[in-house]
This record gives C-alpha cells, structure tokens and sequence, in this order.
C-alpha cells in the first residue's frame, strides 16, 4: 500500500481536542442524527486542512477523499482566499440587499452568465444548494401565477435525487431512507425512477433502459397533463444518490420534453458546477443540455463560504417584465443574498479555477476513474462508476443479484473507519463509498487515495468473512 506524501507532523492539541469532542457532545447538534444519539454525539474531529489534506483531532493528516461535501474544490489552505475574505471584510462586510446592493455580486454575476449556457443570464444568490433549489422552485411558483397558470405547479423529480434540507427542496428528495421519518410538500411532487443503470432491469440494455424512462416521464406528464406540472429538478449527476450517471442523450430527451409542455428544466448543479466534471457547469458541456435555470452552490466559494445561487434564463425574466402584472410581487429574499465577502470569494475563487485548476481537473479526470475502476477487482464491489474527478464504489453481496440489502448495511462505515486508520476519509453511504477528492489532487496523490481505499475494502472484505456475514 502506497504511504501518504508530503505527511508533516500536524501540531494538535490534545487536551483541547478532547474538551471540543465533550463540548459537541453536550451542546451540538449534528446534521442527519439518529433519534437514539442526536445531541449526544461527537464525530471525528478535523483541526486542519492543507491541499488535499486535513488533520484530525489526534493530529493525524489524512486525504479529504470526499473534499469536504463534494466542494473544496481547489484545497484546503489557499491563502489568496483568505486574503479575499479579510480585505472585502474591511473594505465592506455587509450591506441590505432589500435596498442597496454590492460591486462584488454585480461582478460575479457578470462572470457566472459568461459560462452559462443559451440565455441564462441573471443570477440570484443565495446562502447554499437548499436554498438554491427552494428559490428556482419558489420564481416556477410565482412566475405561473403571473402567467396566469395557478394549475401548473406539481414539481418532477426522482428516485435517489437529493436536492436539499429545506421543506420543499427535501420533498424533491428520492432516498427512501432520508424522508421515512420526514413530513413534506408531497403533494407538490411527482417521482420518477432513478436513471440508474446499474439497477436496471435483469437483461435490459442501456438504451433500452434510457427508452423505459424517457417513456416513464412522457407518460407520466400525458396522466397528469402538462397544464399542472411547472418543473423538473435533476442532477446531471445523481451525486449524493451514489455518483449516478444517466444513460448518454437521457437527459437531451428530457429537455425535449420539457421544452414541448413548458414545464420548466431545472438543472441541480449544486455538486457538479465549479469543476466536479472539469467545467465550470456541466448541464451544457458535458450533457448537452440548456436548462431554463441552474441551481449551484458549493464549488462556487470552495467551501470557504455558504453561499449558492440559481441562474434563471432571459427569456422567464422578460416574460415577467412583459405581464399584465407589473406589481406581482416576488416576495422571496433572504438577509444574505449577495454577501459581498461570499462574492468577492467566489470571484478568487473563479480565477483559480479558469487559472489552470479546471484544466487540471479534466486532465487528471479519466485517470482518476482509471485507478478507481481497477477496484472492481475487488470480490465484494459491484460496480465502480463515476465521471470528472467524483466516484462511487458500490460493493454488493453477490454479483449475481446486484442487491446491497443483504449485506452488512454498514459495510461503508466499516471501510471508512479503516481507510482512516489508513489516511483517508471516505463519505460512506450505507454500502457504497464516494470519493471526490479537491480538483488539485495529483496522479501520485489518486494512486495513493485509491492504494488506501483498496486496503480499507480488503480488510473490510476479511471482516466480514471472519464474522460470517460476507461469504464472497
Ligand atoms: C445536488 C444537491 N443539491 C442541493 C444540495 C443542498 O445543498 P446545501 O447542503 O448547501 O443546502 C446538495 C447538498 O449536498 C446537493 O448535493
């Protein structure tokens, strides 16, 4: 197993360590608990981060396989970055956006339009991806009430889709396991099935598959009727559903039939933008598609900052302005669009992007999914799939069935907790793994992230052997 480059002692505290995990542990409340530990709960705790590296609590350096929630894109550390933020701070930390309004957000949004697709030309931003979705929902909701179109509001969205943790983004969410015990706009949404074609049906081909779906939302809009459906939401790649990639021209028919019945195509970025895929959005250069809006969050700043935003298309916008309703109001805003520290960021951070770092990452791109797909040798994975620099190990309890349920459901825990020990942090997700890593990751740094991640599995494979749960 390749060892960890550049590994530098990390100087932690430990006495200081420990009171941080007992303070959590009395006063915090972490995202996504369980009833029986929410607020009595501490996690591994990261002190510090570099490139592509953090430092835990114990002051060990481990690879940030999932670079955060899919979005330090260019590392940890930058110090232009830091800079950025101190300066605009100074220069002006905050203004009202219901009655004034900022250089740094106008310049942003300026730059943002240059990459987007077709018309999209105005953006809106926002404090992350939740509220990203909620606001492209909420300007569908409004702009068919000035249209005169009060019908015409279900949302379409599908299985193993996530599109956030407000209510009405949440309701879009296609994990079965995420709303079991949520309540939700239900009657607001439409499901369709996963574009998943590692679970397609036994003997179907790919195309086939692709027919079946596109033949499900065809179908689906002529039982309900176009009249009543404003939108659909989807990733281009299904990230947190366990790195889904569609069938190739799925999503261009889609478009097609949207764009035919008005309904309004919603393309989630919110993990794809920034250079997941080695663009700055994917909808249009990667899939080919022109949505009406683009919702994006995450890469935007790096991480270094909540925000997010939802690009909307010329077209919606002049419509609006060309109403019989003038004084339709939106009545939509939140106290921190377009934070001038969070835009002045996200404008450095752009600039590294378009600097070489977007370059980098579709350079080192299909070599990443080269070394990540040499795990399928591994007995216990089932399928290794992914596109840019995001991925996903899916092991299974026989290749046969393809069926996850009968294995171990924490086989993903079970492989971080060794890769860890290893160094490297993995995001688990029941019984696959995700990795996507910071878009600055080297090759040498990929063989030594997917060295560590192939131990982590075999010694995963050999516990489960040992216990009997996991014949292989
Ligand atoms: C595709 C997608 N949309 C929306 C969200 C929600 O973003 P946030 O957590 O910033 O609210 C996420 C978060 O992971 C996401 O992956």
């Amino acid at each position: 197993m390749a060892a960890i480059r550049n590994f530098k002692p990390a100087e932690t505290d430990a006495a200081a360590a420990a009171q941080s995990v007992d303070l959590a542990k009395r006063h915090l409340v972490q995202p996504w608990p369980y009833a029986g530990t929410v607020g009595a709960e501490a996690r591994s705790l990261i002190e510090g981060g570099e490139g592509i590296y953090i430092t835990d609590g114990d002051g060990k350096k481990l690879i940030d396989g999932p670079a955060g929630m899919w979005c330090v894109n260019v590392g940890h550390r930058r110090e232009e970055l830091a800079r950025v933020m101190y300066d605009q701070a100074m220069q002006l930390s905050y203004n009202t956006p219901w009655y004034t309004m900022n250089s740094p957000s106008a310049e942003l949004a300026r730059r943002i339009a240059g990459h987007a697709p077709g018309d999209l030309s105005h953006i809106f931003f926002t404090t992350g991806g939740s509220s990203a979705v909620e606001t492209a929902l909420r300007f569908m909701q409004f702009y068919n009430n000035v249209r005169g179109r009060s019908e015409k509001k279900l949302i379409i969205s599908r299985g193993g889709a996530y599109h956030g943790s407000t209510y009405l983004s949440a309701s879009l969410n296609g994990r079965a396991r995420d709303r079991d015990w949520m309540d939700g706009a239900h009657d607001l949404v439409v499901k369709l099935s996963s574009p998943d074609p590692f679970r397609r049906p036994a003997g179907m081909s790919v195309g086939a598959f692709s027919d079946m779906l596109v033949a499900e939302f065809r179908d689906t809009v002529n039982r309900i009727g176009a009249d009543r459906i404003g939108a659909f939401v989807g990733e281009p790649v299904q990230a947190s559903g366990g790195v889904i990639v569609p069938p190739p021209n799925y999503l261009g028919r889609i478009r097609e039939i949207c764009r035919d019945n008005e309904i309004l195509y919603v393309s989630d970025e919110v993990v794809t933008a920034f250079g997941r895929l080695g663009h700055v959005f994917a909808s249009e250069e990667v899939f080919g598609i022109d949505p009406d809006m683009i919702t994006f969050a995450k890469g935007l700043t790096s991480g270094y900052f909540p925000l997010g935003g939802v690009i909307i298309s010329e077209r919606l916008l002049e419509e609006l302005r060309r109403s019989n309703h003038p004084d339709a109001l939106f009545g939509h805003g939140l106290t921190y669009t377009s934070h001038p520290v969070g835009c002045a960021v996200a404008l450095k951070n752009l600039d590294l992007l378009e600097d070489g770092i977007l370059d980098h990452a579709r350079e080192v791109g299909p070599y990443f999914q080269e070394r990540m797909k040499s795990l399928e040798e591994l007995e216990i994975v089932g399928e290794v799939r992914g596109a840019g620099l995001m991925a996903c190990v899916e092991c299974v309890a026989d290749r046969e069935s393809n069926d996850p349920l009968k294995l171990d459901k924490d086989v993903g825990n079970r492989i971080d907790a060794h890769c860890h020990e290893l160094g490297l942090l993995v995001r688990p997700l029941i019984n696959m793994c995700v990795m996507s890593p910071p878009l600055v990751i080297t090759r040498e740094q990929v063989d030594d992230m997917v060295g560590i991640l192939r131990e982590g599995i075999s010694r995963t494979m050999e516990d489960l052997r040992k216990e009997g749960v996991w014949q292989g």
